[in-house]
């Protein structure tokens, strides 16, 4: 078999070498000119006067762009709702938002000059935070099962909590960019790092009052994306063509990273508010939940990002009855975006939370705690009505909890901390259980396109887009398995809405579930006509025929794939094929919230041990084991390396990032000199991953392989619940009161806390 294999990632040396061309990599077509862009120095009000002269006179200025100047609708929102203008025209909405582009002919050229420009603003107060919103972006939404309250007030025991879970930047090392190249009859080719060529398409074309079909996007590959590029690839995009459109001259905006950092969505953040109700074996009986989330200035992503936080809050673990409530509010910051986990992450967090609170409250070891409260036979209905059918925890989990010896360093640490005043050890192990298909239905579908040539090569097309997930490599090794070569003889091609129109992101984790897929279906189409070839002219039926090292035996002779090829195209036979997936079974009604939205579930687990500080609240993570579901691996080596990705990621947005703005609105945290994420050092030294043996995907998956992108991410949760079992070591029988991040000043609050009035 050529999957299954720990084969490298097709671009690995290019990426080390630095010969795999990013972007900015692309050789600069003659008459480039670059952008840069200008913002008002206020998050909330208007600008009422903007000169610009200073800025048209400075050295090297090409043009200067303003929404006067937009030649379509000024709207970059995902759904065209007109929410998000891709330059003021006047209203400010955040500490950041674009105000005007500058053209000139460097990027340097660009940059100085947007400096020079004079604003006339009337501020107002901004609000910054959840506390302060009172606006939404989206009406309330919640899961209802039975009477939440009523189950609570019954239960022998009530508890009630309230906490905060930070934000994260995407810090993707290739920033936003791209490069619009026009055309000669108006058509405009666009180079875009975005997970969504066909959005960024539908969106310039939008712009540019343009048909889908005079506007190409193209991506080979993204420097990371994270979510970061779902959406929000499309604004630099379609300014990068307006300004190709104006000035008749290839445009390329590649933005500064502090610039980045200070203009584009995040994880969002939110607050949340809980009661439950539990028995005395800490059993949950009913489970009330407001997650407010702070979604910035417009809607973006976030319908689907917070429904996941929502999907998400019950981890996995049962709730009898409850209600599950979603507040969507508006801020005068950036609007935030999906980023891995897409929401997940935060419900997931409620969840360990919770079961933290119960165990410290009950003085009984939390994993005890959580396998007493996990979904099992007759207790597996989620709070939005699915029935979990694939649950594999109680055997993933008491299998790690073999490997990672828990019970008997839970005995060592507690000893440790006994003897020891200021360092204090934590442990935690900590379950996941995510759901795979996006939850708006129509994204579960995706294309291929597969050419077989006259000497047997084989050119693949599909709408993913590769970001360093390895998806490229995946979908190369199930097309090679299908044509029986080896995975280096499928030429891999930049994703482009030219070849497979009208795709999805590449996102949900579900690239190589869709794209894979779309990709066997192509496959089979011109193996079909091979087959029917075959028959008529060697009459040997398609039971006799195979595909296998780089030959086809046909019957009791072979050839090379290329003889078969030349032979197929001399009898025109066609050898190309577009192919096309969709998820079965799933179906989601929202306003009903009613269905089953996911095709199946990747469960997984970590138990991680931290040091902690408790004078200074500094923090090291000393010993990681993880255990994680990929179904049938179709590359081990790839999903080893998205696990460990993934839970030092996690572990970053709960640990050391920190995003902070100011009352004025400004981010204070948008450079990697105040916004920490994990360097190598962080990772931890005593780090295990390993995969979950299992016969597979129960659903018939590509070669019973389940999506790996995200769900490691949430692995890093154990991280978070080390250190609180570390600071609840401090005083038995209460709840470290915690916020996301435990940045040293969070560890060093809680830990007052919890001593407080001892
Ligand atoms: N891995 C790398 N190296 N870079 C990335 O940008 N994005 C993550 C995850 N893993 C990302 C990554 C996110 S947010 C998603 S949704 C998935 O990859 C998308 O790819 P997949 O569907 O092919 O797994
Ligand atoms: Mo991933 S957050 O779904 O791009």
């Amino acid at each position: 078999l050529v999957v299954r294999r720990p084969l490298p990632h097709d671009s690995a040396p290019r990426h080390v070498t630095g010969a795999a061309t990013y972007i900015d990599d692309i050789r600069e077509p003659a008459g480039l000119v670059h952008l840069a862009p200008g913002y008002a120095p206020i998050a909330r009000g208007r600008i009422t006067a903007l000169d610009l002269d200073a800025v048209r006179s400075a050295p090297g200025v090409v043009d200067v762009i303003t929404a006067a100047d937009l030649p379509g609708p000024n709207d970059i929102s995902p759904k065209l709702i007109g929410d998000d203008p891709a330059i003021t025209d006047g209203p400010v909405r955040f500490y950041g938002q674009v105000a005007f582009i500058v053209v000139a002919t460097t990027r340097d050229a660009a940059r100085r000059a947007a400096k020079r420009a004079r604003f006339t603003t009337v501020a107002e107060p901004p609000v910054i935070d959840v506390d302060q919103a009172s606006d939404h972006v989206l009406p309330d939404y919640s899961f209802v099962r039975g009477n939440a309250q009523t189950a609570i007030d019954r239960a022998g025991r009530r508890l009630e909590g309230s906490f905060r879970i930070g934000g994260q930047e995407h810090f993707y090392l290739e920033g936003q960019i791209a490069m619009a190249v026009p055309g000669e009859a108006g058509e405009m080719l666009v180079y875009s790092s975005t997970q969504h060529p066909s959005e960024v398409q539908h969106v310039v074309a939008h712009a540019l009052n343009l048909p889908s079909s005079a506007v190409t996007v193209e991506i080979r590959r993204m420097g990371g994306g994270f979510g970061g590029k779902e959406s929000q690839a499309t604004q630099w995009a379609v300014l990068a063509a307006i300004a190709a459109w104006k000035t008749g001259r290839p445009a390329k905006f590649r933005l500064d990273r502090d610039d980045d950092m200070i203009m584009t969505g995040k994880r969002h953040d939110f607050r949340c508010d809980y009661s439950v109700g539990i028995d005395g074996e800490g059993v949950l009986s009913g489970v009330d939940v407001v997650f407010s989330a702070r979604c910035g200035h417009s809607e973006d992503l976030s319908l689907g990002v917070v429904d996941r936080t929502m999907f998400h809050a019950d981890n996995s673990y049962f709730y009898p009855e409850c209600r599950v409530t979603a507040r969507r509010l508006r801020t005068n910051t950036v609007s935030n975006t999906a980023f891995r986990g897409f929401g997940g992450p935060q419900g997931m967090l409620f969840a360990e939370r919770m079961m933290d609170h119960i165990a410290y409250t009950l003085g009984r070891d939390p994993l005890d705690v959580r396998k007493a409260n996990f979904y099992r036979e007759g207790r597996d209905r989620t709070p939005f009505g699915q029935q979990v059918t694939d649950n594999i925890l109680a055997e993933l989990i008491g299998d790690l909890e073999t490997r990672s010896d828990y019970r008997a360093r839970r005995e060592a640490i507690a000893a440790f901390n006994a003897g020891s005043r200021i360092l204090k050890r934590g442990l935690a192990l900590t379950p996941v259980k995510f759901g795979i298909s996006f939850t708006l239905m129509p994204l579960n579908q995706a294309g291929a396109l597969v050419h077989l040539y006259r000497d047997g090569s084989i050119h693949l097309n599909h709408g993913g887009t590769e970001m360093g997930q390895g998806l490229f490599t995946k979908v190369a090794m199930v097309v090679a398995e299908e044509f029986g070569v080896s995975a280096d003889a499928v030429r891999i091609t930049a994703t482009s809405t030219d070849k497979v129109p009208n795709t999805s992101p590449t996102a949900a984790s579900s690239g190589t579930d869709l794209n894979a897929m779309a990709a066997v279906a192509a496959c089979g189409a011109i193996k079909d006509r091979l087959y029917d070839f075959i028959a008529e002219k060697w009459k040997v039926g398609r039971d006799k025929v195979a595909f296998r090292e780089g030959q086809v035996f046909i019957g009791n002779q072979s050839m090379s794939l290329g003889a078969l090829a030349n032979e197929a195209y001399l009898n025109r036979v066609h050898l190309s094929a577009a192919g096309h997936y969709k998820t079965p079974v799933i179906s989601w009604n929202r306003d009903k919230a009613e269905g089953r939205p996911f095709f199946y579930f990747a469960y997984g687990a970590a138990c991680s041990e931290v040091l902690v500080d408790t004078m200074t609240g500094e923090m090291k993570v000393e010993r990681v084991d993880v255990l994680h579901d990929v179904g049938k691996s179709l590359n081990p080596a790839i999903d080893i390396g998205q696990i460990e990705g993934g839970f030092v990621q996690g572990m970053g947005w709960l640990t050391t990032e920190e995003l902070v703005w100011d009352k004025e609105g400004r981010l204070r945290t948008h450079a990697p000199s105040t916004y920490k994420i994990p360097a190598a050092s962080d990772i931890p030294e005593n780090f295990k991953v390993e995969l979950y043996e299992s016969a597979g995907n129960r659903e018939a998956t590509i070669w019973r392989s389940k999506a790996v992108g995200e769900p490691p991410l949430m692995l890093g949760i154990s991280v978070f619940c080390a250190i609180v079992n570390a600071i609840a070591s401090l005083r038995p029988g209460i709840m470290p009161a915690l916020d996301a991040p435990a940045t040293p000043e969070a560890i060093m609050r809680a830990v007052r806390a919890t001593t407080a009035g001892e």
